[in-house]
């Protein structure tokens, strides 16, 4: 069977953590790339990567580059590129530069890779998924940005911390943009099948909550010199290996909603299928009018970065 070819653009913390989990896992050939004023560290990080496969025991052919030529054909593009933040900083600050960045490269894989499957991870993500589909001119469903599963499992570990449970016993699903106005639906959220809420009492929920909208930020703060990675690879990994093996995983992700909640034509966070196909059905809840209320205030202020980011490319 013919492996899928896969290529991560942006060769940093999260593009070769991904690149790392996504060899581990065996899900296909990898392409690592960044820009060339990165010089060869690229190809170091290749090279260095599939000397590991002896070791762990993976056969996937790894390689880094500056070219976009040796991403010709790829069936799945992961988008890393781009700044993270500095502590201080809220993912909106990096619209401007992203932005631009996320442009160039969309042009390069509408160039090299047009079937592809396109995974967004650059910040501020609901921004740059929506400005991959713009550049592509990809069908919405084959763009798709990773937010909802690392929010998700944040939420899922700080859950597990309180009640001293397997992180493996809790569910949950968080709704919305990947940032401050981020959705629990408590009624999604279960510990070994039991409702959340007769577990940890509203007040202490709504505390791990708020510790989990600002999860990405508390990274940084211990970081000091960028964001988050390990937890986003693994995140993007699942998304990669749900389509690659075709998996029909039910996840949270940023996906294109114009009917579906009545977001009209934006990308946001919302429990979808993923398969081969990219996203293959958005799943549409009965949400709480407390839920909905929440959810388009989250909806309300992705359009607004939206439409600051218009302004800017
Ligand atoms: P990093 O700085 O370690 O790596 C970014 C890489 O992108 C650098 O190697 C840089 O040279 C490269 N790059 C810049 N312009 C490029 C271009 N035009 N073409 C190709 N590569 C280019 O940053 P890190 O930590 O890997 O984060 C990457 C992005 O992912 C940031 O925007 C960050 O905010 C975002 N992020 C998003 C998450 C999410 O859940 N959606 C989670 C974690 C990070
Ligand atoms: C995070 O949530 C920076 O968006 C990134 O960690």
């Amino acid at each position: 069977m013919r492996r899928a070819k896969i290529t991560i653009i942006g060769a940093g913390n999260v593009g070769a953590t991904t690149a790392h989990w996504c060899a581990a896992a065996e899900l296909g050939n990898i392409v690592l790339l960044d820009i060339p004023q990165t010089g060869d560290m690229p190809k170091g990080k290749g090279l260095d990567l599939r000397q590991a496969g002896p070791i762990v025991g993976f056969d996937s052919d790894i390689i880094g580059t500056t070219s976009y030529e040796d991403t010709v054909g790829s069936d799945v593009v992961v988008i890393t590129a781009g700044i993270p933040r500095k502590p201080g900083m809220s993912r909106d600050d990096l619209l401007a530069t992203n932005a631009k960045i996320m442009t160039e490269v969309c042009q390069q894989v509408k160039r090299t890779s047009d079937h592809a499957i396109v995974i967004v991870v650059s910040n501020p993500l609901d921004a740059m998924v929506q400005r991959a589909m713009q550049v592509t001119g990809f069908e919405p469903q084959r763009v798709v940005g990773q937010a909802g599963i690392l929010d998700t499992a944040r939420y899922r570990t700080f859950l597990s911390m309180e009640l001293g449970v397997s992180v493996e016993d809790i569910s949950a699903l968080l709704m919305g943009g990947h940032g401050d106005t981020m959705v629990p639906i408590p009624s999604c959220t279960s510990v070994g099948g039991i409702p959340v809420t007769q577990l940890i009492d509203r007040k202490r929920l709504d505390e791990i909550v708020e510790r989990t909208r600002n999860g990405g930020a508390e990274i940084v703060s211990l970081l000091k010199t960028g964001s988050a990675y390990y937890a986003p690879a693994a995140a993007t990994t699942q998304m990669v290996e749900a389509v690659v093996r075709d998996k029909k995983r039910l996840v949270p992700c940023a996906a294109y909603c114009d009917k579906e909640y009545g977001v009209g034509g934006y990308y946001v966070g919302v429990p979808v299928i993923l398969g081969a196909s990219g996203v293959e059905r958005v799943i549409e809840l009965k949400l709480s009018a407390d839920e909905q209320a929440a959810f388009q205030k989250s909806v309300d202020a992705v359009k607004q970065l939206v439409a600051a980011m218009a302004k800017l490319v």
